[in-house]
């Protein structure tokens, strides 16, 4: 985002917020981008969003966020034990747990009755095909997708420039889930230059 626009957008803010975005600067743990979480918190609002499915937890913040900006109910899987251990501490600090269940576990292994208006995709990123395809049963008809990351930092449109194999890899995993995701035919998708690259895609009933 602009520092013009960063002047003008301006997130809400508490002591949660700031010791939250603290502790992920301090264990470099990649969270959504300002515009992508402005982005979200919106489209939670206008679609009148109850429940909110998330992949990737991390340590909460998008989470939390979510909660404290709109009147969904969250539930958020994360595998990783210390991430999970830290998102479970900063819930509760928000006095939030009613509003965000954590579950423990890989999304690729969980089995959830529950249905669900948003699912939001932020986990292993060579794996987004297999979350959508893995949950879109416990998506309403016309409810919403949201990935982030599609763009990865510009590598997917620019591919050349990169020079590591593994790198290579994944961003070409990413490529092909973009491809797929615009021509899958249960979804009407679009990928915006949101963010590190947002898409919404609207379940057909
Ligand atoms: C980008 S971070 C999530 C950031 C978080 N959504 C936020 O914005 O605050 C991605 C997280 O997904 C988790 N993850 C990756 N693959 C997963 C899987 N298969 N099941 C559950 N969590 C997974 C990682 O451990 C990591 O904590």
């Amino acid at each position: 985002m602009s520092n013009y626009l960063k002047s003008l957008n301006k997130l809400p803010k508490n002591d949660l917020i700031d010791k939250v975005l603290l502790e992920a600067k301090e264990l470099k743990t990649p969270i959504i981008s300002d515009e992508g979480i402005m982005f979200l918190i919106q489209v939670i609002k206008i679609a009148k969003v109850k429940k909110v499915l998330e992949i990737g937890s991390a340590i909460g913040y998008s989470a939390i966020m979510m909660a404290l900006n709109t009147n969904a109910e969250i539930t958020t899987i994360e595998k990783d034990e210390l991430s999970y251990d830290r998102a479970i501490k900063n819930v509760s600090n928000g006095n939030l747990s009613s509003r965000i269940k954590l579950i423990k576990a890989d999304a690729l292994e969980v089995e959830l009755e529950e249905m669900f208006d948003l699912i939001f995709i932020d986990a292993a990123k060579g794996q987004y095909l297999k979350f959508l395809e893995r949950f879109k049963p416990n998506l309403n008809d016309g409810g919403i997708v949201i990935c982030d990351n599609l763009l990865f930092h510009g590598l997917v449109s620019d591919k050349e420039q990169i020079e590591s194999k593994r790198l290579k890899g994944l961003v070409n995993k990413i490529d092909d889930f973009n491809h797929k995701l615009i021509e899958h035919p249960d979804f009407d998708s679009f990928i915006y230059e949101i963010g590190d690259g947002l898409s919404m895609s609207i379940k057909k009933g």
